[in-house]
This record gives structure tokens, sequence and C-alpha cells, in this order.
């Protein structure tokens, strides 16, 4: 019998039901760290990073030994990889080592090419065109803040082709949440990214709305989202990302014309003063440190969750 790997790359590589169970075991893992060992060992899981990380490198590392693991975190430039080893022998080798594989690479397609070749899962620690963990970690913040998150409107603002976007539109329908992407001319969404969010939504019942005026866009949003202008890899690509983004930074004005109780997320790192001011970042509706506390009990979950897929324990 083929056992199927389950990878996950992007944000609908979960179903609905299957994001669900993961969040709700995030959200057991917090209120018990300990309370799942899956690579008590220790197992392995290969962690490499091919662009700089503070928060992922951490909550990976630490969430791995929490599960009972050993980490190797590796940067990818040191490894065979920086020399040009295939993807898919990478991951069939790294396979026979490690029962999951964290990477962080540029193009989406690198992480389609190593899960080919992999046996174990590959996790998408942000890729050019996703950043799924992330979302995990948000929507689990959403959950604490709002109680539940169908019908949620959440509005993001900013370079709406970059990763951050591209995940909360496809992990947020996938929630049920309704998502406006906000963004100056030139910078929406890729449009096989939308097309696959509309397919999800079309099974969820949420909505996307793509707008390029920030003002009307937050009015009555439970969440206002943004993320650098410059994602790692841009910063030479020749194009304006300061001027047309400035109407879309998050600031109190802007702020004001959200629900009178919309919470704030940022992912982290943050450009102060660019497209969040310090007083929305470290104001009463900013839940970023929250947020990126999640990560540890998000990925965790999704760890105890998908090596639970490959052996047929349920966590
Ligand atoms: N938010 C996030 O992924 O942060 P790092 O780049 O520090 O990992
Ligand atoms: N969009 C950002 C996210 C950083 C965590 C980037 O890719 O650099």
């Amino acid at each position: 019998m083929t056992t199927v790997v389950k990878h996950f790359l992007r944000d609908d590589d979960l179903t609905p039901a299957q994001q669900a169970e993961v969040l709700e075991l995030a959200a057991r893992l917090k209120k018990a760290p300990f309370a799942e060992r899956p690579l008590e060992g220790p197992r392995g899981v290969g962690v490499i990073f091919e662009k700089n990380s503070t928060r992922t490198r951490f909550s990976f590392e630490m969430g791995i030994a929490q599960l009972g693991g050993h980490a190797i975190v590796v940067d990818g430039r040191s490894t065979q990889l920086g020399r040009e080893e295939t993807l898919q022998d990478t991951g069939r080798v790294l396979s026979r080592y490690v029962d999951a594989v964290v990477w962080r690479t540029f193009g989406q397609k690198r992480l389609e090419a190593m899960a080919s070749g992999a046996d174990v899962p590959i996790v998408n620690a942000l890729s050019d065109e996703f950043h799924p963990c992330q979302v995990l970690a948000d929507l689990q913040t959403l959950v604490e803040r709002k109680g539940s998150l169908k019908g949620l409107k959440l509005t993001y603002l900013g370079d709406g082709a970059n990763n951050m976007a591209h995940s909360l539109m496809l992990g947020g329908v996938t929630a049920g949440v309704d998502v406006t992407i906000a963004s100056p001319e030139g910078f929406a969404p890729l449009p096989w990214v939308v097309e696959a969010a509309r397919a999800r939504a079309g099974e969820t019942g949420a909505t996307i709305t793509l707008s390029g005026d920030p003002q009307t866009a937050v009015v009555g949003a439970d969440a206002l989202v943004t993320d650098t202008w410059t994602s790692m890899g841009q910063e030479n690509d020749g194009l304006d990302r300061v001027g047309p983004f400035r109407p879309f930074q998050i600031n109190e004005a802007l702020l004001a014309k959200a629900d009178a109780d919309a919470v704030v997320l940022h992912c982290l790192p943050a450009h102060r003063g660019e497209e969040i001011t310090d007083e929305v970042l470290d104001g009463p509706q900013s839940v970023v440190w929250d947020e990126a506390e999640n990560r540890l009990h998000a990925q965790k979950a999704l760890l105890v969750w998908l090596l639970a897929q490959r052996t047929g324990d349920r966590p």
C-alpha cells in the first residue's frame, strides 16, 4: 500500500475541517505545552532557511523540542542545496533522516519539487508566494480575541501580491473569514491565487474583495492586517515600494474607521512609520505579540497533525 504524504505547502492544503482540527489542537497545546510528544526518541525535523528569520526559526526549534524531538536547523546555502543538488534528490535523502522538513525558500515551485521527492511532510516556512504557518497563528489569535472565525471581516492593507496577502486570502476563506485585500495599483494579488481562493471561498461561503481604496476597505473590519511593503528578495526589483503605499499605512485615523473592537495584526518584523505607526503597533488594539507567540503553538499543532496523518495516530 502506498502511503500518501500530506504536505503543507500552501494554506488550502488543509481542508476547512482539517484547518479547524489544527487550530483546536493549537489552543489545547497553548494550555498544555507538553501534552503531545510524537517526536519522542528523539525523532528529527529538518528546518532549512534560505532567507532570514527570527520568529520562524525560534518557534520551530523550540516547538520541535517541546514535542520531544530534535531540530536540525541549517542555512540552506551551507548545504548541498547551495551547490545545486536537485531538490527532489534532497527531499528523498532527508526523508531517510528526519520525520518532516520545514523550509523557507524563494519560489513555490521549489517546495513542490522537494515535496515530489520526499516521503515525509514538507512544511512551507515562507515562500515568495505563501506564508501559511503565519496565517495559522493569525487565525489562532483571531479565535482568541473574537471567539470564532466564520463571518469575521478581515482587511489586509499593503502589497497584495506578497506571501502574506496570498496566505491570508487562502487561509482566511478556508476558515470562513471574509477577506478584503486593499493594495495600490500594480500590487493586486496574483490572479491564480485569487482563483484558488475563490474556489475555496465557494466551499465555505466566505467572500473575497479586492480594493484600491484603503479608506472604504477598512470600514466595519474586525481585523486589520499589514506587512512590509518590501518582502525579502524584492529589495532591488526596481519598483517604487514606498510612495504608492503611503495611503495604505495603518495609523490611528485609518484604524478609527474599522469596527470599534477591531484588532490589528502584523506578522513582524514591522517597519515602524511605514506600513504601521508606533501608536497602532504599541496601542491597545494591537495583538501582534500574541500573534508572534502563537507561531509556536500553531506550528506544534501542525506538526503533530501532519505526523499523525502519516502514522494514522489521531492527535
Ligand atoms: N513573521 C515571520 O515569519 O518572522 P520571521 O521572518 O522572523 O521568521
Ligand atoms: N512578506 C514578508 C514576510 C516576512 C515574515 C517577506 O516575505 O519578507
